[in-house]
């Protein structure tokens, strides 16, 4: 009997992205989800066929299927194209970049009971690019905080907190400096908890005090939620702490579509070589089977999604086949075949 297709875009992206999302994939597939996959062309790669870094066909997509699972795309750095993760947030308004950062079975690391989630506001703050040189020798950054993004952030995270049984929402700022912007998103925060969420644990902290904190013990910590540039900073330092950016998954999240990307960038420095780790991406991918299954009510994709955990867990316990990044020796298509062996 055919299964009823889902529609999601997938986006390879540059760098390690093409062989990360070309993994996950042929898990997802052998793990029976039912997805049909819509290629589509963003990032540098994009640039060259379609004389665009994000082409106009690639947004209706996402606008049309309102999923999609996107690898990590190059911007070049001091000039250039526009970024395509800031522009395809803006236009998706994609606010909610929601970041688990756990330890994982047998992958041993300094830090044990590592099991966090960052939300990091994804539309405004610095991210804005509003840049401007108003003398020679002197450039300005315009930060920007606006009271209902501040405050949709502060209510997906709270919200999530309840659903998912957690129980304390850590607010890193820099309200002593950034008196205004900072001190808006404090505030919203604050509001949202009072009005809605009084049962949740509520703190704000400096997010230099907050950094020490989190690598001495990051296990008092549990929902972590700040402005744009701070979570884009603690979520890698983050996932430094359970092995690094090859096993930190991630979500942005808008009201009409969800685009789920691994944190990890196009890591020029090991591309075309086969050896990127795929899990990022590939639970990255879970997480877009979970979503799927709460949005659409799919048992097949919450199914896939646990056998496709089960099976990585597996592997990673086993110990024997991992990427280089875990301590092991394996490529890219060793492990991906590994865990499709798992399933
Ligand atoms: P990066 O995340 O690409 O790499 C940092 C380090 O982590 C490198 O040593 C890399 O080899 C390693 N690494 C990353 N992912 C890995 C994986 N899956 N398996 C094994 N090792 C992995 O960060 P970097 O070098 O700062 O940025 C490179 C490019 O990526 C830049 O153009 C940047 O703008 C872009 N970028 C794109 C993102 C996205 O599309 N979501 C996110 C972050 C950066």
């Amino acid at each position: 009997m055919s299964k009823e297709m889902i529609e999601a875009v997938l986006i390879a992206g540059d760098g390690i992205g093409p062989d990360v999302t070309a993994a996950a994939c042929e898990v997802i597939e052998a793990a029976g989800a039912p997805i049909k996959w819509l290629p589509m062309p963003a990032g540098l790669g994009a640039a060259a066929t379609h004389g665009d870094v994000l082409p106009e066909i690639t947004l209706a997509e996402l606008r049309r299927t309102g999923v999609g699972l996107k690898g990590p795309v190059g911007t070049p750095i001091g000039g250039g194209f526009r970024s395509v993760n800031v522009t395809l947030r803006k236009a998706l308004d994609l606010y909610a970049a929601v970041r688990p950062v756990r330890n994982l079975p047998g992958v041993t690391t300094r830090y044990e009971g590592v099991d966090l989630v960052i939300f990091r506001e994804n539309t405004e703050g610095l991210y804005t690019g509003i840049e401007n040189q108003i003398a020679p020798g002197v450039v300005t950054s315009m930060k920007v905080a606006t009271e209902g993004a501040c405050t949709r952030i502060a209510e997906y995270a709270f919200d999530y907190c309840v659903h998912r049984q957690r129980k304390k929402v850590s607010v890193f700022h820099k309200a002593n400096i950034m008196k205004l912007t900072d001190g808006l998103f404090l505030r919203c925060a604050k509001a949202v908890r009072d009005a809605k969420y009084p049962q949740v644990e509520y703190e704000e902290i400096i997010i230099d005090n907050a950094c020490m904190q989190l690598v001495r013990d990051p296990t008092r910590y549990d929902v972590l939620l700040m402005e744009n540039l701070y979570g884009d900073l603690v979520s890698d330092l983050c996932a430094g702490m359970v092995g690094g950016l090859g096993v930190v998954p991630g979500a942005n999240i808008g009201r009409d579509c969800a685009v789920f990307e691994a944190v990890h960038g196009s890591a020029p420095d090991i591309a075309g070589k086969g050896l990127a780790n795929p899990l990022a991406c590939l639970m990255s991918g879970v997480m877009m089977l979970n979503f799927l299954a709460e949005k659409l009510n799919s048992q097949a994709c919450k199914t896939a999604a646990g056998r496709i955990k089960g099976a990585y867990d597996h592997v990673l316990v086993e110990g024997k086949i991992r990427t280089r990044d875990l301590g092991g020796l394996a490529t890219t298509r060793e492990f991906t075949n590994a865990i499709v062996a798992a399933l």
